[in-house]
């Protein structure tokens, strides 16, 4: 993609470009420019007040499941029947009254106790994955850290077994390059329909492992959910569970490495060098380095 031209008019499109994936607030400054200097930016919102207002208007809908696929011909959609039933049930693209139904049911689940337990889990995954840093000598913070960290410990919220989440991670990502390419592609959307296809025979065997088993986690707690007062379908468990995943992990790896290439460009990097540096040169245990990268 071309880079674009700092002067003129800026399109969404512009945030996918290398520079505005370097430096996407530049992007939005000159959205802002653009949008008070009376320029026309389409459909971009860009100041609070009327984002709020959007926010709070009913007119608008998050049904917005049908339309990732809208653009690929009827004969494609008909072949991809698992990506519109996944996508269907995910909460985040559901108006009320289901929106607020689902929503209802997995903000019950983040209660105070799973907070505390999830607390103490992820300085224990966080321990682990900087001890093998540790014991590697070297290592690369994004393979080594932020991508591993979030997905276990989502993956253990949910009570998805550590040794399939790869697996998962892989099927659950196909949301994300369909939702967020914009243009979904024929070649994605087959792909997704046998990833999707794979991943909902996945998440029926563990469903039916839970429900004779159940466990402290989201997906034992769905489970009871659906069958105690039919508040939710087999459909929504697996994709919320699918969705959980995938919004749970994505997103805080993202934000970890992109915040760690943020402090290295602006020059703020000295807790997480020094952490590095003395993982890699003492050889100590992280234990007591965990901290500094929280
Ligand atoms: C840095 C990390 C994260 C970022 C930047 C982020 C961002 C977002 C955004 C922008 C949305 C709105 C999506 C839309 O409607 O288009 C959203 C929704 C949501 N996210 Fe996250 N998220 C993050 C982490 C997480 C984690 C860790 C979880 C759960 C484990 C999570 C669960 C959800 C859920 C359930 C929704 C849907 C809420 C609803 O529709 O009521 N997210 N997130």
């Amino acid at each position: 993609m071309q880079e674009p031209t700092p002067n003129t008019v800026p399109s969404v499109r512009d945030l996918a470009s290398p520079a505005g994936l370097r430096d996407p607030y530049a992007v939005y400054a000159r959205f802002r420019a653009a949008e008070a200097a009376g320029e026309d930016i389409g459909r971009v919102v860009v100041r609070y007040d009327q984002v709020a207002a959007l926010l709070a208007d009913r007119r608008l809908s998050s049904d917005r499941a049908g339309g990732i696929l809208q653009p690929l011909d009827a004969d494609v959609r008909a072949r991809c029947p698992l990506v519109a039933r996944t996508l269907e049930g995910i909460v985040a693209f559901r108006d009320p009254p289901d929106h607020t139904r689902i929503r209802r049911l997995l903000a019950s689940t983040f209660s105070l106790r799973m907070v505390k337990r999830v607390t103490d889990m992820i300085e224990r995954i966080s321990t682990r994955l900087l001890d093998a840093v540790a014991a590697s000598g070297e290592a690369d913070l994004h393979r080594a850290y932020t991508y591993p960290l979030p997905a276990m410990v989502v993956g253990a919220m949910l009570g998805v077994p550590e040794a399939d989440l790869d697996r998962f991670k892989w099927w659950a990502q196909d949301i994300v390059f369909l939702v967020g390419s914009g243009s979904p592609s024929e070649r994605l959307a087959l792909a997704a329909e046998g990833h999707f296809a794979e991943m909902r025979e996945y998440l029926r065997a563990l469903t039916a492992r839970r429900r004779a088993d159940p466990g402290d986690d989201l997906l034992s707690a769905m489970i009871a959910a659906a069958d105690g007062e039919g508040r939710l379908s087999e459909d929504e468990i697996y994709s919320n569970a699918t969705f959980l995943m995938t919004a749970g992990h994505e997103t805080a790896t993202n934000m970890l490495s992109n915040g760690a290439c943020w402090c290295v460009s602006v020059g703020v990097i000295d807790n997480t060098c020094v952490c590095w540096y003395h993982l890699q040169h003492e050889g100590r245990s992280a234990a007591s380095h965990a901290h500094n990268l929280r």
